[in-house]
């Protein structure tokens, strides 16, 4: 069973869509810690009232990047972990942090990378008038947002949608991903190599597609 800490900075519906797949079994995991950059967010209540163990490591208070770092690292020290999971988690990790935890560190990201990397990724599709827009699980690295892509989830865009009807539809798509890119690293199946992301022990070229809904 993979042990997983959840990192989360918000709403915490990516946190609540894996809590829901392992509770049902779809997802052979165990949430063993639930850390927010914050307090006060919603995301960290819901997991503390399921009665996950939960931290705060609170980047505000700790006034500079390599106090919070060093702060997070020692939190996911304290216990054996699989994978750590950042999931909403609105902090850029340095490329110290990120080599430490390298391959055993995955993120969801609102778009399909490489498009539309950074902030308001739903503004940018808009924007740029995509037609498919969308989410990627990836590994991190130290390029942000551009660690290797292991599965996305394509939406359409429509002709009337806003930022708040877009972002609700790829965020429906992203808690199917995400649920379903861990249960690959679960099983076995996905692993990082030096070459990049091999799925069933073939290297992914392309990131895999996952059906938004079915
Ligand atoms: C998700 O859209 C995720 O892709 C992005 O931040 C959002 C977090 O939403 N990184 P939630 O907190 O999981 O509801």
């Amino acid at each position: 069973m993979l042990r997983l800490a959840v990192l989360i900075s918000g709403r915490g519906s990516n946190l609540m869509a894996i809590e829901q797949a392992c509770r049902e079994g779809t997802l052979d995991a165990r949430i063993d810690l639930v850390i927010a950059d914050r307090p006060a967010t919603a995301g960290l209540a819901a997991a503390a009232e399921r009665g996950y163990r939960c931290a705060v490591i609170d980047r505000a208070q700790l006034g500079s990047r390599e106090l919070f770092e060093a702060a997070l690292d020692a939190a996911l020290r304290q216990q054996t972990l699989d994978l750590v999971v950042l999931a909403g988690f609105m902090r850029v990790l340095s490329g110290g942090f990120v080599a430490r935890w390298a391959g055993r560190l995955v993120n969801i990201h609102p778009s399909l990378l490489p498009a539309f990397k950074g902030l308001n990724t739903h503004r940018q599709a808009l924007a740029a008038a995509a037609t498919e827009h969308g989410a990627s699980v990836h590994y991190v690295t130290a390029d942000l947002d551009g660690g290797p892509v292991i599965a996305q989830s394509a939406v359409p865009v429509l002709p009337d949608d806003d930022e708040t009807s877009l972002s609700a539809r790829v965020q429906a798509a992203e808690h199917k991903l995400y649920p379903a890119v861990l249960q690959w690293i679960a099983s076995g199946r996905l692993q990082l190599t030096p070459a990049g992301p091999s799925l069933d022990a073939r290297l992914l070229e392309h990131p895999e597609r996952i059906p938004a809904s079915s």
